[in-house]
């Protein structure tokens, strides 16, 4: 059959409409990481590693209106393809699932402001090892594996808060980490009075620690930030956009448990600089470097001056960030 295995196929919701697409399944990550050429009917269709159907039109660098014809004509041909497909994949099983609206019950449960920053943190931790290098790591749920890093000091906490509700969820339908986590950062984020953002369920587990040293230090000025981000597929305006997630916590921007834009407003004011009071602890030296960087610069007055635009932009980019490296087994519309 072209070398098209139906077990590799899967139905992703998109949330925003009732059409599906069909999505690739990488191999798992114990297997060959490199994302192969897929071929079916004669032509050869590029499995994508780290953009979603979703995402692929969402973010502010692709919306360019072609790129946008593009992904719905592709859309419409998948979508044209699907009965085939799935003729070819009876094993599809739609029904007894843990849908989205039940795991989003389950989460809402232990989701609270206060272990908001945590959670949202944790997000980061899985899904930022990915390397579009060799296509390693990612939104993966590895991040259980690696909690005695020091990188990762503190996610304990957060990861405990997720083990209850998924065990309950568990006991209906097998839950990977991977989604737990990634639904449990956007509730985080829209708890605290941020966007809402809809996150794609389906993400497959990796069974084995992702490679070390890929999340960034806090020493990095803004140029090794941005390659480091650039490595993981995001622009500065990206990673300008989701540094925007320091808003929650105790790093002085605000009210810990608010999402919102005073990140960037703090930015702006540099109180660093300023000897009076606790002003010289606020954020951490990777957050002090952004305003330092031209372009990035150039984002922190647009997220200071306009609160909906940081939220759009981050709705895509935590998006982006909850697909990165991601491999997904079938989806069950909810
Ligand atoms: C740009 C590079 C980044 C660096 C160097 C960085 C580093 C750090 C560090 C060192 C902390 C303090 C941890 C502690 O208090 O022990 C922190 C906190 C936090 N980070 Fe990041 N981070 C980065 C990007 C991100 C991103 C992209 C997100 C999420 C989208 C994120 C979410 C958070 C949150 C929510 C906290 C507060 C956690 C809490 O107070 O419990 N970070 N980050």
């Amino acid at each position: 059959m072209n070398g098209l295995d139906p077990s590799s196929l899967c139905l992703v919701n998109s949330f925003s409409s009732s059409y599906f697409c069909v999505k690739f399944k990488l191999p798992a990550k114990d297997e060959t990481r490199k994302p192969s050429p897929f071929k079916y009917g004669g032509k050869v269709i590029k499995s994508e590693a780290a953009v979603s159907p979703i995402t692929s039109s969402s973010s502010r660098n692709n919306k360019d209106p072609y790129l946008h014809t593009l992904s719905r004509r592709r859309g419409l041909l998948f979508t044209a393809t699907i009965p085939f497909l799935v003729g070819i994949s009876e094993s599809l099983d739609v029904n007894a699932a843990v849908t989205y609206q039940t795991l989003l019950e389950g989460l809402k449960k232990v989701v609270t402001k206060q272990k908001s920053a945590g959670l949202l943190r944790l997000v980061f931790h899985d899904a930022g090892t990915f390397d579009k290098s060799d296509n390693s790591g990612g939104m993966n749920g590895s991040i259980v594996y690696e909690l005695d890093r020091p990188e990762n000091a503190g996610l304990k906490k957060p990861v405990k808060v997720l083990e209850k509700a998924k065990s309950e969820l568990d006991e209906r339908d097998q839950v990977s980490w991977a989604d737990m986590i990634a639904i449990a950062g956007a509730e985080a984020v829209s708890v605290c009075g941020g966007p809402v953002i809809p996150v794609q369920l389906g993400r497959v587990d990796s069974k084995v620690p992702d490679p070390e040293g890929k999340l960034p230090e806090e020493s990095l000025d803004a140029f090794g930030l941005k390659q480091c981000f650039l490595g993981k597929g995001f622009s500065a305006q990206e990673l300008v956009a989701l540094s925007g997630a320091h808003t929650l916590g105790s790093k002085g921007f605000g009210n810990p448990v608010a999402f919102d834009n005073t990140y960037f407003k703090i930015l702006l004011e540099k109180p660093w600089l300023s000897s009076a009071g606790m002003s010289n602890m606020v954020g951490l030296p990777s957050d002090r470097a952004l305003p330092e960087d031209d372009e990035c610069l150039r984002w922190i007055k647009i997220y200071a001056d306009d609160q909906n635009t940081f939220f759009e932009d981050f709705k895509s980019a935590y998006t982006k960030l909850v697909n990165s490296g991601a491999s997904w087994k079938t989806i069950r519309k909810s």
